[in-house]
């Protein structure tokens, strides 16, 4: 789709940031399936052509090439999404130096750059799509990981901004009534910024990011309001279990 806005039809509309790979180009191309009308992010232009390409193969995408830490580039999607957004996947996320640094010698600048895409670029795109999210009573997930919570060594610059991407969002659902936002916790997956978190490793043991695609057909159903501050474990057996909910 090359249109600067995506055209006015019925269709659900979602963006996904960081989907010219791993867990992004899984769930943007499950929701394209599903019938979204899809809009794509990512630095790597290449690659996110490929990435659309692939993705334009089972539905509707349009692909906007940029870093979510651009203010220019978050200017572009509003303006490509258009009047309505149904879905926000805040999926683009930086891992740090690789190796992984233990917090007595890690880089300061290093860990602005990973606080500047993980959580300052995610509120303020959260900002810039509001008003699209609210015309559609809209759903908002903010991608984390189980170090926001371990305080795993070598893990505390990502951990930090996870941990602190969570209480955003947990803020917003307490803010927010008419838009939903949700944390998801998509669990180890076979994607590069595992592989670089773990170099040198075969990680082929993790499973394909395929396999959270189970935890968002179902999230996608639920009322907005059943699932609002609600963190959730994409690989756990049972989603509807009680979820860490904040009071809204
Ligand atoms: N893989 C795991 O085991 C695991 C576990 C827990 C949580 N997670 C979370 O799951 C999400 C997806 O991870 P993944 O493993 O699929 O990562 P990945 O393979 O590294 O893919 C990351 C995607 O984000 C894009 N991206 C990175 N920085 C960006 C920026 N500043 N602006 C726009 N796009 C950017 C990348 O493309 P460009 O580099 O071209 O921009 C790529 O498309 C992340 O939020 C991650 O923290 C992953």
């Amino acid at each position: 789709m090359s249109a600067d806005r995506m055209p006015s039809s019925p269709a659900p509309r979602a963006v996904v940031t960081g989907a010219s790979r791993g867990h992004g180009l899984a769930l943007a191309r499950f929701l394209a399936g599903a019938g979204y009308e899809v809009v794509v992010t990512a630095r790597d232009s290449a690659a996110l052509a490929l990435a659309r390409a692939e993705i334009a193969a089972v539905g509707r995408v349009s692909a906007v090439p940029g870093d979510v830490g651009d203010p220019a580039h978050r200017a572009a999607l509003v303006e490509r999404v258009g009047d309505r957004l149904d879905l926000l996947v805040h999926n683009a996320s930086e891992l740090g130096p690789s190796p992984l640094p233990a917090l007595a010698t890690a880089d300061a600048a290093a860990f602005r750059a990973v606080l500047e895409t993980n959580l300052v670029a995610p509120l303020a795109l959260t900002q810039a799509l509001l008003p699209a999210l609210r015309r559609a009573g809209g759903l908002i997930a903010a991608v984390s990981s189980d170090a926001a919570q371990g305080a795993y060594p070598g893990w505390g610059l990502y951990g930090a901004s996870k941990a602190a991407l969570e209480l955003l969002a947990r803020t917003l659902a307490a803010e927010i009534g008419d838009v939903a936002t949700v944390i998801v916790d998509p669990g180890d997956m076979r994607t590069p910024m595992h592989q670089l978190a773990f170099p040198g490793e075969d990680i082929g043991d993790r499973p394909l990011p395929e396999v959270t695609l189970p935890f968002w057909a179902w999230l996608i159903g639920q009322s907005r309001t059943a699932v609002t501050g609600g963190r959730f474990e994409a690989q756990a057996d049972d989603w509807t279990l009680p979820v860490d909910t904040v009071a809204s």
